[in-house]
């Protein structure tokens, strides 16, 4: 997938999410709501990067892009919003099958735990992705990652998680991989062997953890298949002991952490924050010392409110707490077959505005600048700055608020994947 050279114009707003303070790190507190609109702007991209942005007055003037005008393929936004390519920094795309038991239960009135304790839940996702081909399970994650960019997303953290033995958590990863090379777009692997305790080790889940140790890390690690390690830490999955070993482990073999962390009980975080998790997600139960304490740190909150609606919650994380105490807060989709089958960042951030009283603002940085910093990959994603990454969405509205206000509706007229032009479906021809 090669880049072209690309000329983007009379774009309405620009939302260019360039740091206020001029500070690298993720956004807190009010800088959160500083969306750095241009204009009537311009943007640039040359092999896959940003060269420049600006007004398209300007733009147009500029005596280099004068010459070369014939060799740039020009794009006319007339009037749209582009915004940085959404980051969804929380995905399980590497399973076979949607839940619809587990579904129909809940809507009979089960709730998650109940439907994991009687043999559904994440468990049942196993049998099919041992079972598959690792081109069959990378076809699915493929499908997955066309969806999101369909909506404007433009760089995803993938998990693996539905296999549970070394043998298919490497062969999630690898259909992972498979995946990614096939998609213009950025893909972060990570590694949730630690996801469940799986049913043969139900009685001696100590063994389990052992083999997410010291058989699935290192060889994660040695084969480069993963960034980062991943724990389901909550009631029914991982204690914090067994996550601070699996973080341990992780370290060990040079790999970053992160976690799943407060979706159904409260996890006290000082233990896990010694790692320096790259973010923490979930977090509907937190406590307000933990909140304090997460302040200091460049840990990302990761909100993944499609979870708590799809599982029929009346619940959702404290965003406003969070934000208030000074916490970098990001959204993702969560994508996955259990409790977040959505690929759509603009619905989560409308669950977001509606459901978690953040502000339009706040969601934009929340699914752009921080879910890059939740990565770790701050310096290259998440804004349209020069030298960073050409990744950008835009979308057939007037205004960057109507992205979260037209709920459920897919406004994205087309992405640009590192630096590659990718048209939604339905928005007609471009240029
Ligand atoms: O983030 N909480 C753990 N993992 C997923 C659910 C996975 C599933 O139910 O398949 C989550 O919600
Ligand atoms: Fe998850």
């Amino acid at each position: 997938m090669k880049s072209k050279a690309l000329l983007l114009v009379n774009i309405g707003q620009l939302l260019t999410l360039r740091s206020p303070s001029g500070k690298p790190g993720p956004r807190r507190g009010r800088e959160l709501r500083e969306p750095g609109i241009v204009e009537h702007a311009a943007v640039l991209s040359l092999g896959g990067k940003i060269v420049s942005v600006g007004t398209t007055k300007d733009a147009l003037q500029d005596p280099w892009l004068r010459k070369n005008r014939n060799k740039i393929i020009e794009i006319d936004c007339e009037g749209q919003v582009v915004t940085p390519g959404f980051v969804d920094s929380h995905t399980h795309p590497a399973f076979m099958a949607p839940r619809l038991v587990d579904f129909e239960k809940r809507a009979a009135g089960a709730t998650y735990e109940q439907i994991a304790e009687a043999g559904g839940g994440i468990r049942s996702s196993l049998g099919p992705v041992r079972a598959a081909g690792k081109s069959a399970l990378a076809e699915k994650v493929l499908d997955a990652l066309h969806e999101m960019a369909e909506q404007g997303t433009t760089t995803v953290e993938a998990k693996s998680g539905y296999g549970l033995t070394p043998e298919s958590e490497l062969k999630s990863l690898e259909a992972i991989r498979q995946a990614a090379s096939q998609w213009p777009g950025t893909v972060v692997a990570t590694l949730l062997g630690a996801h469940v305790i799986p049913e043969e080790f139900r009685n001696c889940s100590r063994k389990y953890v052992e083999s997410v140790c010291k058989e699935m890390i290192p060889q994660a690690a040695k084969r480069k298949l993963a960034r980062f390690v991943d724990v389901f830490c909550d009631r029914g999955a991982f204690s914090a002991d067994y996550t601070r070993q699996i973080f341990g482990a992780a370290a060990l073999h040079g790999l970053s952490v992160r976690a799943h962390v407060g979706q159904l009980s409260e996890t006290r975080l000082g233990p896990l924050l010694d790692f320096a998790p790259a973010s923490l997600d979930h977090m509907d139960h937190v406590s307000d010392d933990d909140l304090a304490e997460l302040a200091k740190r460049d840990t990302v909150a990761t909100f993944v409110p499609g979870a708590n609606y799809f599982l029929g919650s009346s619940k959702y994380p404290a965003a406003r707490k969070f934000i208030d105490a000074g916490i970098p807060v990001a959204l993702a989709t969560d994508y996955n077959p259990g409790s977040s089958p959505t690929a759509s960042m603009p619905f989560v951030m409308s669950l977001a505005c509606a459901q978690m009283k953040m502000s339009p603002a706040e969601a934009i940085a929340g699914a752009t600048i921080n879910g890059a910093w939740a990565l770790r990959l701050g310096d290259r994603k998440g804004s349209v700055e020069p030298g960073k990454d050409a990744d950008l969405a835009a979308f057939e509205v007037g205004d960057y608020r109507e992205i979260p206000y037209w709920v459920a509706s897919n406004r994205c007229a087309f992405a640009v994947l590192n630096g590659v032009l990718v048209a939604s479906a339905g928005s007609g021809e471009l240029g």
